[in-house]
């Protein structure tokens, strides 16, 4: 004979289970229910972009996972990125350039500190999610920070400093303070020739192995696969590509040229930034004396550090790329924006790309 309780257990499920009975939130489930009220809503969780507990970031159907091959440095934050498209709405993929997004589309990027860095499954404390809304000819920016007990995030324009505490690689605790920026700031790097721009979602970027269910696929055929884009797009082998800056794949000249784009060009091109400066970082510049070498900076000051060129070749200590990546002074460091810790892995990777340079031509200084 079945126990009685068991038997209970077995009715009350059916009656959980059985449908119209009124009780079951649809949207409690894993299918995202669209977002209908003008924006920012007041809450990260009214989005209904995630599944289970919020600081678990488990996305809903249609909230897409992806990664970018050369990220941008953060002070060591970690980052969840996803791809939120409206009902019905495909992606215009482009080989060269910005993808197309559908008006209503929402893209996500989540920045968290790992408690202990020796080890990511001790978990981690979420501090920011960044959010981008394509409207009929722009992008809209929002932040949300979270609160400490890491079950909401709300909206906040003004930007705040945060300490970050964790044990660092060699296990010693640490703290740091880390700075959510403020909407303005935003524009300074996605911002160009006056429109705000998606800075990740370009094809080399894209264009790289991820793990989906514990097996290594092709990102754009699995993004394909999740019928992001409007067309497939062509095979990935016949698509230009970045290499992770810190991997095995690709030259050191590869592989500094990639991070250069991932953490200098959003400013360093034509329309950026530092346009003005004449200084390009794209991936895709093939004069070399607009890459720096050799290139006298459009401005003196403290900014040079006295030296006369941005790369010398074979010589970084010589090099004013080198010496504003090295710096946190205010008016000398590069990245311009809101860093507290220097990318070491990222300035030990440009010294070995200049130092490898080879050196046919000294530079001629023709400063005035
Ligand atoms: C220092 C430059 C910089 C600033 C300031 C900045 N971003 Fe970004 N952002 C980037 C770069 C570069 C990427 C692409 C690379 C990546 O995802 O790591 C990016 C990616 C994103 C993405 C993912 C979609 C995309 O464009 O690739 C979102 C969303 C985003 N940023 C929102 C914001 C918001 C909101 C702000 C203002 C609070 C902001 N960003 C400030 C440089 C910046
Ligand atoms: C948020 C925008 C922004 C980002 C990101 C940025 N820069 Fe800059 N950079 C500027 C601006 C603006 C100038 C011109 C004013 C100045 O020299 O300070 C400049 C100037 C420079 C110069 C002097 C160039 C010249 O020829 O006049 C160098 C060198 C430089 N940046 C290197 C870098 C490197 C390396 C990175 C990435 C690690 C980087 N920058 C990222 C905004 C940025």
């Amino acid at each position: 004979m079945m126990p009685a309780r068991g038997l209970w257990g077995v009715l009350a499920l059916l009656l959980v289970a059985a449908p119209g009975c009124g009780a079951e939130d649809p949207c409690d489930g894993p299918t995202r229910c669209p977002v209908e009220a003008p924006l920012p809503l007041a809450k990260l969780s009214d989005y209904d972009f995630f599944v289970g507990p919020l600081a678990d970031l488990a996305p809903k159907d249609g909230v897409v996972p992806y990664q970018v091959a050369a990220p941008l440095w953060s002070d060591q934050a970690g980052k969840h990125r996803f791809i939120v498209l409206p009902e019905g709405g495909k992606v215009g993929f482009q080989a060269e350039g910005d993808w197309e997004f559908p008006e209503g589309t929402i893209l996500i990027k989540n920045f968290f500190f790992d408690h202990d860095r020796r080890d990511a499954a001790v978990g981690a404390r979420i501090i920011e999610t960044r959010l981008m809304l394509r409207t009929a000819d722009n992008w809209r920016v929002f932040i949300y920070v979270w609160n400490d007990e890491q079950t909401e995030a709300t909206p906040l324009r003004t930007g705040k400093r945060v300490t970050v505490e964790f044990i660092d690689v060699d296990g010693a605790k640490k703290s740091e303070e880390y700075i959510v920026p403020n909407e303005d700031q935003c524009a300074s790097c996605h911002e160009r020739d006056d429109v705000e721009h998606s800075l990740g979602l370009i094809t080399p970027q894209m264009n790289r192995m991820v793990e989906r269910d514990g097996a290594q696929v092709q990102q754009l055929e699995w993004l394909a696969g999740q019928g992001l884009f409007a067309s497939p797009p062509p095979a990935a082998a016949s698509l230009p590509a970045f290499v992770d800056p810190f991997g095995t794949a690709g030259t050191l000249d590869e592989r500094a040229r990639h991070y250069l784009h991932g953490n200098c060009a959003h400013c360093h091109q034509p329309g950026g930034g530092a346009g003005k400066s004449g200084l390009v970082f794209l991936a895709s510049e093939t004069d070399l004396a607009k890459v720096g070498v050799c290139k006298v900076p459009a401005a003196a000051g403290p900014g040079t550090g006295g030296h006369p060129h941005d790369i010398v070749p074979g010589k970084p200590d010589e090099s004013i790329v080198l010496f504003r990546m090295n710096s946190l002074d205010p008016e000398i460091k590069m990245p311009e924006l809101p860093n507290r810790v220097i990318d070491k892995a990222g300035v030990e990777l440009i010294r070995q790309w200049i130092a490898a340079m080879p050196i046919d031509t000294e530079c001629v200084s023709d400063a005035p």
